[in-house]
């Protein structure tokens, strides 16, 4: 009976049918982009969609070229080949002030906040809430902490005292709150640069959770990371940079983790490593797998639908983020 649905238009939030392709323009889209560094080509023939309530995953070893790809799109570097296109229209940002103001928001590992400062004061960190006319203008400092604590809430991050200093929040829960706030300042794409680089099991399952929040809200998020398995957690797409080209671009339904794995291992290079560590001695390599079994042996989960993902991530979620919560912002 769900044959050929039209997907909702305008709905918010729980738009979980696949619209259809020529419907779902992408928000930001990169064809055959590249940039080069003086002489040193870092990126070159890269295309890449982003699209409303869909996380494109971006994986790759070091150097591969992943910083450089969401410099372009947040607006700290411009791309010397191929186009650069927000909603349609091509486009070549000077500032990262720019990207903000086309929805374009990147939280960065190393967060900009203020140890020592409020969760809620660094929530409104650079766009406070004030009140009362120009001389005597002040911080509406009641009106921050409620819609701060409100925000919050509807990511589903429940944090016992936003009193207590940023400084004192886990590694995870900053990202959470760096999340919540590029979507209460009316983000429509959000670029994650590493946000599990440095994260425990734990905190990283929190950080992906708030990426899956932050999709059901109608965010195009673009996740660069280096595990494949936090990718595959919550991906739509995958796309593997490597020595600045694209190595793979697949959709979820196209590609297991295992085969994401070895993308990433570089199945070859293992093979090479396993080698030179026969020479060096000290290492059984007899005991490591095969090349063709580089890839750990976890289940893949071979459903690619929606709803399963969802399940799957909503199973950490104390309070699941409601949908149609916008208010606030547009
Ligand atoms: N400002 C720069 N000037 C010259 N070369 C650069 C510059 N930034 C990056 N590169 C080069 O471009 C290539 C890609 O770098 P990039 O930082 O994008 O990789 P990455 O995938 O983000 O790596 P990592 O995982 O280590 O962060 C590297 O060879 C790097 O040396
Ligand atoms: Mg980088």
């Amino acid at each position: 009976m769900t044959s050929k649905t039209p997907a909702a238009p305008g709905t918010h939030g729980a738009v979980l049918a696949d619209p259809a392709p020529e419907q779902d323009r992408p928000l930001v889209e990169l064809r055959r982009a590249g940039k080069s560094y003086g002489n040193i080509r870092a990126l070159h023939g890269v295309d890449l969609a982003v699209h409303p309530g869909r996380v494109t995953c971006v994986l790759g070893d070091n150097g591969a070229g992943k910083s450089t790809l969401i410099k372009i799109i947040s607006g700290l570097h411009q791309h010397t080949e191929g186009e650069f296109l927000v909603d349609g229209d091509a486009v070549r940002f000077g500032t990262p002030r720019d990207a903000l103001a086309r929805g374009i928001a990147t939280v960065y590992q190393d967060l900009a906040t203020i140890p020592l400062m409020p969760v809620w004061r660094n929530f409104f960190l650079g766009s406070e809430m004030t009140k009362g006319p120009w001389p005597v203008r002040r911080l509406d400092i009641d009106r921050m902490k409620r819609t701060a604590d409100e925000e919050l809430r509807n990511m589903g991050i429940v944090l016992d005292d936003l009193e207590q200093p940023i400084g004192t929040l886990s590694g995870g829960q900053r990202q959470c709150v760096a999340i919540a706030r590029a979507v209460y300042f009316g983000a429509r794409v959000l670029i994650l640069d590493e946000p599990t680089a440095a994260l425990g099991v734990k905190q990283s399952g929190v950080v992906l959770k708030y990426i899956a929040a932050a999709r059901e809200r109608g965010l195009g998020v673009i996740f660069i990371t280096h595990n494949p398995h936090h990718a595959y957690m919550v991906g739509d797409h995958f796309s593997v940079l490597r020595l600045g080209t694209l190595e793979l671009s697949a959709a979820r339904a196209d590609i297991t983790l295992e085969a994401l794995t070895n993308h990433m291992a570089g199945g070859a290079e293992l093979a090479a490593l396993k080698h030179e560590l026969a020479q060096v001695g000290g290492v059984d390599v007899q005991a490591l797998p095969d090349d063709a079994g580089t890839a750990p042996k976890t289940a893949a989960p071979d459903t690619a639908d929606r709803t399963d993902r969802t399940n799957r991530t909503e199973s950490t979620a104390p309070d699941s983020p409601a949908s149609g919560t916008a208010e606030g912002k547009a």
